[in-house]
């Protein structure tokens, strides 16, 4: 059974840690996060972009992660992530895959993202069980729209405001920006976060915090993939003492793709140049799968989930 991530996040917010969440595409990036959270006894969060469900239909996607939950007994939850599209969130809602969803209503002037978050949560609320809503107030920049960092506290989420904003829409969790973006491209000078921004959100916000964007870029993942052909110059991430920090902080759910499409780029790449001759996808994708599965375990011992399942 998926089950909702408010047991999962409230524990966490309660307890110090972090969930993480991971976007997956696909059966083979599904499976290798469900080893990963078993081999590690950690609850874990699978989430679908849009670009994810217009990939592979959120009907498929929806099927394999609740056959996950049916073989699994350890905590999972499938989310639907950054949803700016209204008719696809309620239809998210209404398939009965999805155990939780985010309204991305970030690029929205402040009371128009209110309100339409509002809705959702009004929407998610009629279910049986209710359908948990994350909400974003403060933007994360894009894979687009590299920012250079002394200009992203423009974006920054304002502390008063995501009170304000948690009371209105009684959202269930907020994903705040405070210095991360997505992608691979996070920093073009020092990596920074804004930790008094973050503790100043945390005093007035009793709902669990979400950080977006908080891939590591793994430095030794990246060197593989360069050396068997990828050209990935000047990607740089979240450290792990940064995000670590932010845990300790009071962030409760960390979003992870990049660090997976990283890992699975440099396995094929690795296997297709090892042995040209081979051409079976299980042999191909088989060596990703590790590797994907390795930076899921590793990033649930730094958030301090594995054990909680
Ligand atoms: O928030 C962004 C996630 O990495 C999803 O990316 O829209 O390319 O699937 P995507
Ligand atoms: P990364 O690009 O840092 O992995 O962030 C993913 C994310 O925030 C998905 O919502
Ligand atoms: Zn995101």
């Amino acid at each position: 059974m998926l089950i909702s991530p408010k047991s999962m996040l409230e524990k966490a917010n309660k307890e110090g840690y972090a969930v993480p969440a991971f976007n997956i595409n696909n059966l083979e990036i599904l499976q290798a996060v469900i080893e990963a959270a078993l081999e590690e006894n950690s609850p874990v969060i699978i989430q679908t972009s849009e670009g994810a469900i217009e990939y592979a239909g959120m009907e498929y996607l929806g099927a394999i992660v609740r056959v996950a939950g049916e073989l699994n007994d350890i905590p999972i939850a499938l989310h639907l992530d950054h949803g700016r599209d209204y008719n696809l969130v309620k239809k998210a809602i209404d398939s009965g895959f999805y155990t939780s969803v985010m309204f991305d209503g970030s690029s929205l002037p402040f009371e128009d993202n209110v309100l339409k978050t509002k809705d959702v949560v009004v929407m998610a609320r009629k279910k049986r069980p209710a359908i948990q809503v994350e909400a974003e107030l403060g933007a994360i920049p894009g894979k687009e729209d590299l920012i250079h960092v002394s200009r992203r506290d423009a974006f920054y989420t304002n502390p008063e405001q995501a009170e304000e904003f948690v009371e209105k829409t009684g959202c269930d969790s907020l994903a705040i920006s405070i210095g991360t973006a997505h992608g691979a491209f996070k920093f073009t000078d020092d990596p920074s976060l804004d930790f008094e921004r973050l503790k100043e959100i945390k005093k007035r916000v009793k709902v669990p915090l979400v950080l977006h964007g908080a891939s590591e870029v793994n430095q030794e993942i990246v060197k593989i993939a360069n050396s068997f052909g990828a050209k990935l110059g000047g990607v740089k991430g979240v450290s792990n003492r940064l995000l670590s920090h932010a845990v300790k902080l009071g962030i409760n759910k960390v979003n992870i793709d990049t660090d997976l499409r990283i890992a699975f780029d440099a396995g094929v790449r690795k296997f297709l140049k090892t042995y040209p001759k081979v051409f079976d996808p299980r042999k191909i994708l088989g060596p990703a799968k590790d590797l994907i599965r390795q930076e899921a375990r590793d990033k649930m011992r730094l958030l301090g989930s594995s054990g909680k399942a």
